[in-house]
């Protein structure tokens, strides 16, 4: 019987054996089981690891285009990288801190690295001492960021890599490996490895809003494990979110899915924003605030803020969420470059952050002075008109909105908290403003639009 047909026997059992679950989730159990990420819209990643040590450069030299990839980039043998477990001390490391800094820039979750493609884990996991134990720092990683995440309502979320350059079994051997290499790995030995570690991730941290894998590209990693994983991971916590790079449906670095039947709850576009939604797609940009995931002693390459807050918006208006990186060092803090932006970013969202969570993709098509979010409830609809490009003679025209006679319309700028007038233009509705931008990032005007009106655009 093919591994496939085993399988899906050994699901449907399982699923069967399930109280309250039906083969197939019904679209209403799926809407509900994603409903805290949808309304979500912004998280914060975390690269972390003893990569953050060497931090881009070994042996005194930069490694050309690495922070957590330096093991491969430098092709760095075992015996020269495991060292680094003897060195990583992280005593600055203070989850609250962290959770906090997310907080309040308005993120609802974090996806921390319990283990990237190198293999070092930030647990104390009972199946490796390739971990935080060894180090001289011994302590958990993970366990003080749950409880942070907890007392402050945050998702605990998981990143965690297929790939995997330090275990023996995993099924790709690399040149720079020398003598490690096994000549006969065991991909089901290691997949065994990866779920008992995985279960562990899954039992001693409380309930994880998101599992997020990456590395699967390489062909160790079949469609079959990844359906196999899925199942696995569902029967122990049914109300995971996964991404989809579980599985091999991802199409290249714009990260959505080629047709056929892939598991996975969202897509995964890496450093872009899709050009447009797509409605009933669940998506996820994910992007770095310099130009690496992991800490870079010289990557000062950082994005402004007014990019991260427009990113943050466009992504918004489009339907997608926004997962924005940080890369703690090997001490455990979080570089002041990040921390000022997200601070930044948190000044922002605390005036407009009506305007990003619980909405969904504008109904206007693309347009000329920015972006459009969109609330509904019952016979309202909320549209937040973002504007970056704000109108020097005073009058902001909405394109493609009708509004009918008898249909209620307030305008309010939130940078001022002031109402604003409204009048029907040739091509729309104009609404009138002062000339001078109250907040030259990004200006937000709320509409609410109570009875009919019609909207040209796309939804
Ligand atoms: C890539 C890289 C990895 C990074 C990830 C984030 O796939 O391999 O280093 O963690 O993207 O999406």
């Amino acid at each position: 019987m093919s591994l496939k047909r085993q399988n899906w026997i050994r699901r449907s059992v399982i699923l069967l054996l399930l109280p309250g679950f039906s083969l197939a989730e019904s679209m209403s159990d799926r809407d509900e089981r994603m409903a805290w990420w949808r309304e979500a819209r912004f998280g914060m990643f975390i690269h972390w690891g003893v990569y953050a040590t060497p931090a881009g450069e070994w042996n005194g030299t930069p490694v050309k285009g690495a922070s957590e990839w330096i093991q491969c980039k430098g092709e760095i043998p075992l015996k020269e990288y495991e060292p680094l477990k003897d060195v990583f001390n992280p005593v600055r490391y203070d989850a609250d801190e962290w959770v906090r800094l997310a907080k309040n820039a308005g993120m609802k979750y974090i996806v921390i690295t319990s283990k990237h493609h190198d293999g070092f884990c930030l647990w104390d996991s009972a199946h490796t001492e390739w971990d935080i134990a060894s180090t001289p720092y011994r302590k958990d990683l993970l366990k003080p960021l749950a409880e942070a995440c907890r007392k402050h309502d945050v998702k605990l979320c998981f990143y965690h890599s297929i790939m995997d350059w330090n275990h023996p079994d995993y099924g790709v051997k690399k040149p720079w490996r020398g003598n490690f290499n096994n000549p006969s790995p065991d991909m089901e030995a290691y997949t065994a490895y990866m779920k008992a570690q995985l279960k562990e991730l899954l039992t001693n941290y409380g309930d994880l809003g998101v599992l997020w894998f990456d590395g699967e590209w390489e062909e160790a990693w079949t469609h079959e494990r990844g359906e196999d994983l899925d199942d696995f991971l569902r029967t122990i916590q049914p109300s995971l979110i996964i991404n989809n790079r579980i599985d091999k449906g991802r199409k290249g670095m714009k990260g959505m899915n080629k047709d056929g039947d892939f598991r996975g709850d969202f897509g995964t576009p890496e450093q872009e924003i899709l050009h447009e939604g797509l409605p009933g797609v669940d998506w996820e940009s994910c992007m770095t605030m310099n130009t690496s995931w992991g800490y870079k002693a010289v990557d000062h390459n950082w994005k402004s803020t007014q990019q991260l807050i427009r990113n943050l918006v466009d992504i918004a208006s489009k339907g997608g969420n926004y997962l924005l990186n940080v890369g703690p060092t090997a001490e455990g803090l979080i570089p002041d470059p990040s921390i000022e932006r997200l601070m930044e970013m948190g000044e922002w969202m605390a005036v407009n952050g009506e305007s990003i969570h619980g909405t969904s993709a504008g109904p206007l098509p693309e347009l000329e002075w920015g972006r459009c979010t969109m609330r509904k409830t019952g016979n309202t609809t909320v549209l937040y008109l973002h504007v970056f490009d704000w109108p020097e003679n005073g009058r902001l025209a909405v394109p493609g909105l009708r509004v009918d006679n008898d249909a209620a319309v307030e305008a309010f700028l939130m940078a001022t908290a002031k109402n604003l007038d409204v009048s029907a233009g040739d091509f729309g509705l104009v609404v009138e403003v002062e000339t001078q931008a109250p907040d030259p990032v990004d200006s937000v005007i709320r509409l609410r639009l109570s009875g009919s009106c019609q909207i040209e655009g796309s939804p």
